[in-house]
């Protein structure tokens, strides 16, 4: 079946009449004899125990999940950084080495400069633009590589099948961030990557009302990492994988409508005499854009551009747009906008934006589903007052 078929079908009820599948919302379920407690209390990722083990709703969407990211197995948490410190957590320890990259979502990027670093856990961060910095990195105690392409939120492009080159000759374990790409443009376990993780706040659910993750990969490792899930304890509520899973049955028309409608907002911005630089990989411009069209099948609804001036040029320039919401995600149905340099300024040190490379006059768009005519409009609109005001 295609992707978009498979969507719609993957979660149709097992044997029941309903078209939608039920929400399980009981945190613990009963046993018909103390033989039948004692069994599903000692099986590994038991769905009807008690839910911090499992739910049969969060099972159909790990199920799905995996289905369209070509995994075996997937286990679902309650928010993508769930998804990363559970698993960080559950395949290095003290005395450990992790290479990640420069360019990450910023909260990735505060639990391994803050939080690993406490438990004993070394990590480097490379320029993920250059494949052998990975190699460089590696040293005898490394044990994992962070990969997220392309970076939020400057768009820069991990060449996959290089990287996962490199771990596999040294024995390294690879985790991929595939919030941003989604699985209808990207599937980095086809290119070699152990694990992969998403955001499902972001376009999974895409509808911006759930908070969700999950991590997805061979089961061996997914059964590794729920052990100690299930003592972390950031389980995914039923109602927030039932959500999830209604809004994965829209996920491939509403990325492709994303991917168009990104490509001509960077096209547009591009030209804009107001613009310094766009940050879009399916621009023919973007330094890794071979890289992006050889890993990619669409480029996603992430856009990010830096405008000529400073941080109140980018202030200016968002206060005056009237069809995004300024709002800290990406992946819904609104377009939302936001200056990485002023919502990181209190999670960030300046030192870790400069060194993350993010400018004070870079502007983050990511693309909801209004008409394209109407967010060029808009984005007109903003550039006219931020220029004019400078
Ligand atoms: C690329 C990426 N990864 C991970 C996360 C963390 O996800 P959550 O907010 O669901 O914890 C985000 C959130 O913005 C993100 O953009």
């Amino acid at each position: 079946m295609m992707l978009e078929t498979l969507l719609v079908h993957a979660d149709a009820d097992d044997g029941e009449s309903a078209i939608v599948p039920p929400i399980y919302q009981s945190v613990p379920f009963s046993a018909a004899s103390a033989e039948e407690f004692a069994k599903v209390s000692t099986t590994p990722r038991a769905e009807r125990f008690y839910r911090r083990y499992g739910n049969p709703t969060q099972a159909r969407l790990e199920a799905v999940m995996a289905t369209i990211e070509g995994a075996e197995a997937g286990l679902a948490t309650a928010s993508g950084m769930g998804a990363v410190s559970t698993t960080v957590l559950s395949l290095v320890a003290g005395g450990d080495h992790v290479v990640a990259q420069r360019s990450m979502y910023g909260g990735t990027l505060s639990f391994l400069q803050e939080v690993a670093p406490r438990l004993g856990i070394e990590v480097t961060l490379v320029d993920q633009t250059d494949t052998r910095a990975f190699e460089r990195a590696v040293r005898p105690n490394t044990k994992l590589i962070m990969l997220e392409t392309p970076s939020n939120p400057l768009l820069q492009i991990t060449d996959v099948e290089a990287v996962t080159g490199i771990a596999r000759d040294h024995g390294i374990l690879t985790f991929a961030d595939n919030t941003v790409a989604t699985p209808v443009n990207h599937r980095p376990l086809d290119q070699g990557v152990d694990l992969v993780m998403h955001s499902i706040t972001k376009s999974v659910s895409g509808h911006s009302d759930v908070l969700a993750g999950i991590v997805l990969g061979r089961s061996d490792l997914i059964d590794r990492i729920w052990q100690t899930h299930t003592l972390i304890g950031a389980v995914i509520s039923p109602h927030d994988a039932w959500l999830a899973l209604r809004g994965l049955r829209t996920l491939a028309m509403r990325v492709e409508h994303q991917n168009r409608t990104a490509l001509a907002l960077a096209r547009f911005l591009d030209d804009h005499p107001a613009v310094a630089k766009v940050n879009y990989p399916g621009l023919a411009g973007h330094p890794q854009h071979d890289v992006a069209k050889r890993q990619m099948r669409g480029h996603g609804g992430l856009l990010s551009f830096e405008l000529r001036g400073g941080y109140d040029t980018a202030e200016r320039f968002i206060a005056a747009l009237g069809v995004p919401a300024r709002s800290p995600s990406l992946g819904g149905v609104r377009s939302l906008v936001v200056q990485p340099a002023a919502m990181w300024e209190h999670e960030l040190t300046e030192e870790q934006l400069s060194e993350a490379g993010v400018p004070p006059a870079l502007v983050r768009f990511a693309v909801g589903l209004e008409a394209e005519t109407d967010l060029i409009a808009d984005l007109e609109r903003g550039l006219t007052a931020a220029s004019s005001a400078r």
